[in-house]
Parts: structure tokens; C-alpha cells; sequence
């Protein structure tokens, strides 16, 4: 088995093309990881989204915990062998799904207690708690338990969050089980304050992680504010390390995150989407629902070799959306899994080739175009 590494391969201004090795296998970066999130990618089998090009997949110790539970899960040979997803799986810590999902929440120094969103039964969560049902799942990375700062914060209240969160992380470094090709990464918080996320950056280097990760963003600040906090947090987190830069988004967030210096993302918009009937392209989103599409006998996106584009029209796309056949969800989820991966294989030859900032401009200029 492979120690856990991450190899800086190319850096093209911020932007970074680089390798992780893990027990499970390489993950080349920049990375975008489909979620996974109840041990399934939505609509997909786990071939077809190997197919589309992705190497790892992110997994929710929240949902898992609850159904069907990490003992189960364990007792059946660990996450990948339950989901027959051999490849590396990034799994959250649960901390920021109790808050956007679960019941009646209570706080305290020493974790949370939460009513299930599935039948009510009061559960506890807590750094130890997170890390060992991460471990019974089998992560290849596991996530620190963190409290996701909400928008807006005050600065004391974000001070708090984060300080809170800080002195959650040293608990599961500790309670983290140290295995050949596995990794546990931090979680930076501190909202939108320069000096709390350097405060932060401070206390987990401190700990030291396999990699680092920027939470609490993408929670309504909007993509200015974004790329803002990025600019001052990317280039504080260790150069040799990963950073990875949480439910984060758009082909064009990608983008502006890569440019930033951030090498893995992961977000549920193109699976989400995909079953919306909503289609990312190099010209911007498609709702194909539009009634504009009823007649349309041209693929989605002529340039896109995905089945959804190779094999079918618009028309039909959009008739099966309009009838909600499960198969529109499994070629839209498809065609944007797809669309996202390649959007991720170019910029890691643009870095490689020494020429990100051509291929980001490319890039806004056809988006600019819309679709036609
Ligand atoms: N997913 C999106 N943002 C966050 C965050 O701040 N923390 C965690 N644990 N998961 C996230
Ligand atoms: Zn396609």
C-alpha cells in the first residue's frame, strides 16, 4: 500500500496542476469529486461515473450514520466494497449537513445533538464521533468536524465558530487513526475575515494535516465575496499540501478557484441539476425543459462526446424530461458529470502547458456567448 502523498507537479500563476496517492489509488488535480452522498452518485452506477473521467467521490458520514449506519457499512466491507466504488472517497464530517438538514440543533464545546431528518431520533455528533465513524466507512479522506460559520457573521461571532472549530480539529487529529495511503484534512473557517482566516490557517498548520480545506464559503456571499476570501486564504495554506475548497460550484467558480490556487472541489450542482432537467455547457446552463428544445433534432452541446450528446437530441431530452423518465435524469446527470470533468482535464493541461490564463479567458468568452 501507498503512503498518502501530494506531489506539486506544475504552478502556473496560482493555479497548481499536482498528484495524490492514496490507498485507493491516484487522484490527479485540479480534481472535482461527484458527491456521493447516501452512497450512491444519483442516477449514476459507479462505472459510468468512473467513465466520465472522475477519480474520487465524496461520500456524507451524516447521511451514512443514519442510514444504514457506519457499523452496518463496516461489517460489510467499508464504503467502497458496499457502493463498489474501488477508487479514493473523500467522506464530510457531518457537522455542516446536521445544519442544513436535521431537526431541532443543539450546540455545545463538546459536539451536536440533532434530531435525524429521517425519523426524528435524537443523535450526537461529536469530533471523535465523526472521525471514528469516518474511519468505520473506510474514508480515503477523512474530514475534520467543523461547525460551518453561516452569512453573515459578525466578527466575534465568526471568532467564535472558528475558534471552536479550531479546537474541534486538534480533537480529531487526535482521534484520527493513522493509516498508510489515508488522510485527514482540516477545515480553515473564519467567515469573511482576513485575520481569522489567518488565524485559522495559523492553528490547523499547527496540527498539521494530510491537506487543508476552505469551509464555510458558497453560503450566500455570492462569487465576488468568494474569490475575495480566497485571495487571501488559497496562499496562506501550505504549498505541499492539498487544499480543497468545500461545496464549491459552478464551472465558473471552478474556474476562478483553480485560478486561486485551490486544487479539489466538490459541489452537488451537476448531479442536483441533472435531475432538474438543467444542462451545463461550454455556452452556460440549459434548461431543457424550455419548450424552445421540443423540435430541436441537435445534440445538447455538438462539442460534448458524452452518450447524452453522442446518441440523442434535444427533443428527445426534453420529452423525457416533460414525462419524468428516470432516464432524463441519468443522461442529464450523466452529461454534466461529464461536462465538469472535462472542464477539469483542461485546465490541468493548460497548467501543465503553462498557459491557464489563455484557457480561462477562452473559457469566459465562449460562456459570454450563450447558448444559440
Ligand atoms: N461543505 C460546504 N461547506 C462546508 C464547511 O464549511 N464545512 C464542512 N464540513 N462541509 C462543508
Ligand atoms: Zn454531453
Amino acid at each position: 500500500m501507498s503512503a498518502f502523498g501530494f506531489r506539486l507537479e506544475a504552478q502556473d500563476g496560482r493555479a497548481r496542476a499536482g498528484r495524490l496517492e492514496t490507498a485507493h489509488g491516484p487522484v490527479e488535480t485540479p480534481v472535482f469529486m461527484p458527491v456521493g452522498t447516501a452512497g450512491t452518485v444519483k442516477a449514476m452506477l459507479p462505472e459510468s461515473v468512473k467513465a466520465t473521467g472522475a477519480s474520487i467521490i465524496l461520500g456524507n458520514t451524516y447521511h451514512l450514520m443514519l442510514r444504514p449506519g457506519a457499523e452496518r457499512v463496516a461489517a460489510l466491507g467499508g464504503l467502497h466494497r458496499f457502493m463498489n466504488w474501488p477508487g479514493p472517497i473523500l467522506t464530510d464530517s457531518g457537522g455542516f449537513q446536521v445544519m442544513s438538514l436535521a431537526g431541532l440543533r443543539k450546540l455545545d464545546e463538546d459536539g451536536v445533538t440533532f434530531a435525524s431528518h429521517i425519523d426524528g431520533a435524537k443523535v450526537r455528533l461529536t469530533p471523535e464521533g465523526s472521525t471514528e465513524i469516518q474511519d468505520l466507512l473506510d474514508a480515503t479522506i477523512t474530514m475534520a468536524f467543523d461547525e460551518c460559520t453561516e452569512y453573515p457573521a459578525s466578527h466575534e461571532a465568526a471568532a467564535r465558530s472558528m475558534r471552536l472549530s479550531m479546537r474541534w480539529a486538534e480533537r480529531c487529529r487526535t482521534a484520527f487513526r493513522r493509516r498508510e495511503g489515508y488522510g485527514q484534512f482540516g477545515i480553515v473557517q473564519g467567515g469573511t475575515f482576513e485575520d481569522l482566516r489567518g488565524e485559522s490557517v495559523e492553528a490547523l498548520t499547527a496540527i498539521d494535516f494530510e491537506g487543508y480545506a476552505i469551509g464555510g464559503l458558497a453560503v450566500g456571499e455570492g462569487q465576488p465575496e468568494m474569490f475575495r476570501v480566497l485571495d487571501f486564504t488559497a496562499p496562506a495554506l501550505p504549498a505541499d499540501r492539498p487544499r480543497y475548497l468545500m461545496g464549491v460550484g459552478k464551472p465558473d467558480d471552478l474556474v476562478g478557484g483553480v485560478e486561486r490556487g485551490v486544487d479539489m472541489f466538490d459541489c452537488v450542482a451537476p448531479t442536483r441539476s441533472g435531475r432538474n432537467g438543467q444542462a451545463f455547457t461550454r455556452r452556460g446552463t440549459v434548461n431543457i425543459r424550455n419548450s424552445r428544445h421540443r423540435d430541436d433534432p441537435r445534440p445538447l452541446d455538438e462539442a460534448c462526446g458524452c452518450p447524452a450528446c453522442r446518441d440523442y437530441s434535444r427533443a428527445y431530452l426534453h420529452h423525457l424530461v416533460k414525462a419524468k423518465e428516470i432516464l432524463a435524469a441519468m443522461l442529464l446527470t450523466w452529461h454534466n458529470l461529464h461536462y465538469y470533468q472535462e472542464l477539469m482535464r483542461g485546465m490541468r493541461a493548460a497548467i501543465l502547458a503553462g498557459a491557464f490564463a489563455d484557457f480561462a479567458a477562452a473559457f469566459r468568452r465562449e460562456l459570454a456567448q450563450g447558448d444559440i
